[in-house]
């Protein structure tokens, strides 16, 4: 196995090569913005060392971890239209820098290139693929759409909640590792494992990503600070928070998150009310049960005890991330 960097470093060579702004540029630049402005090319790391893991040819992986990253950039860029997101990786979405519209047809285009990236795959393995990417896709899009109508639905619960980060954010996580399982032709039962070990790791990831958006920093998280709040996002913290605070702390909660301003003060508020419940600690013990739990299906993979230690230590360092 290589180290998490050179995956990773690996991957920005081939994706410098493959991806050049052209014709008509409105269309191209924005997409060429996007995925050069940084990110931490989690999903596409995962197809690579995945592949490499079960032994399959690492060469044959790129293909696939671009289409995954391709197509996870899509999604950011649909998805800071829709949360009206101003920054992204510490600089303007791409709504902010050009508009909306350019937002909506960069990200189509980039949807069609993710599945242009399979195109060099062999029958077998193509199919498997298209497969995978169009449930997963399709998975997303309906997480997406609850994340949606969550924003002003008072009803929540946590395994709605679950159910819903599951969709938007952990099946490609789990897509992404099963993409370099097929590649390296590992029998389905083992790809299925490496696909829960994801999914539950993406659990978590997200629990952290709504843990950041409050308590983070903007220079390590490159987001608006608070953007959740703002919105009326129903995330682990408020929806915890609803659970533990008292009547008075419930209200007041429910009162904010029912108000469209957009201020720094009703941040404060809600930030106030999570501080003293320490819902920052609660979200960190549900993140630690979901990785834990990811653990907990690795030790049912039929892979060394090297690359189970290995993939345990690389979801153990994603939990401590900032950015
Ligand atoms: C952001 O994904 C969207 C979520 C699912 C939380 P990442 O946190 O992987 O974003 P980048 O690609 O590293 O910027
Ligand atoms: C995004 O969830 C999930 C997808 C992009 C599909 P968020 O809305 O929390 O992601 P960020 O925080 O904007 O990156
Ligand atoms: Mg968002
Ligand atoms: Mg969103
Ligand atoms: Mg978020």
């Amino acid at each position: 196995m290589k180290s998490i960097n050179t995956y990773k470093e690996d991957f920005i060579n081939y994706l410098n090569e493959k991806v050049k702004v052209k014709e008509p540029v409105n269309l191209y630049e924005p997409i060429h913005y996007i995925l050069q402005i940084g990110g931490k090319r989690l999903r596409p790391v995962l197809t690579l060392m995945t592949c490499d893991l079960f032994g399959g040819n690492l060469r044959k992986a790129y293909d696939a971890a671009l289409a995954v990253e391709v197509f996870h950039n899509f999604t950011l860029i649909h998805d800071d239209i829709m949360d009206s997101a101003p920054a992204r990786r510490g600089k303007e979405t791409v709504h902010t820098k050009w508009d909306v519209n350019t937002g909506i047809l960069s990200g189509d285009a980039m949807m069609i290139v993710a599945y242009q990236c399979l195109e060099s795959y062999d029958v077998s393995i193509f199919k498997e693929l298209m497969v995978l990417l169009s449930k997963t896709a399709l998975e997303v899009c309906e997480g997406q759409q609850l994340d949606v109508d969550f924003e002003t639905r008072n009803d929540v619960e946590i395994p709605e909640y679950i159910h819903m980060i599951t969709n938007k954010t952990s099946v490609l996580v789990g897509a992404a590792m099963k993409m370099g399982a097929i590649i390296a032709e590992v029998e389905s039962s083992e790809a299925q494992k490496i696909y829960d070990f994801g999914l539950n790791l993406g659990v978590a990831f997200q629990l952290q990503d709504d843990y950041l958006d409050t308590f983070g920093n903007y220079e390590d998280f490159g987001k608006q600070i608070g953007g959740d709040i703002i919105e009326n996002k129903k995330t682990f913290l408020y929806l915890r928070a609803l659970e533990v605070c008292d009547d008075n702390d419930k209200q007041q909660l429910i009162s904010l998150y029912n108000s469209k301003e957009k201020n720094l003060n009703k941040v404060n508020e809600v930030t106030a009310i999570f501080n003293k419940y320490n819902i920052a600690q609660l979200t960190s013990n549900e993140m630690e049960f979901y990785s834990n739990k990811a653990f907990k299906v690795l030790e049912t993979s039929s892979i060394s005890e090297d690359n189970k230690l290995y993939l345990r230590n690389f979801g153990l360092n994603l939990m401590k991330r900032k950015a």
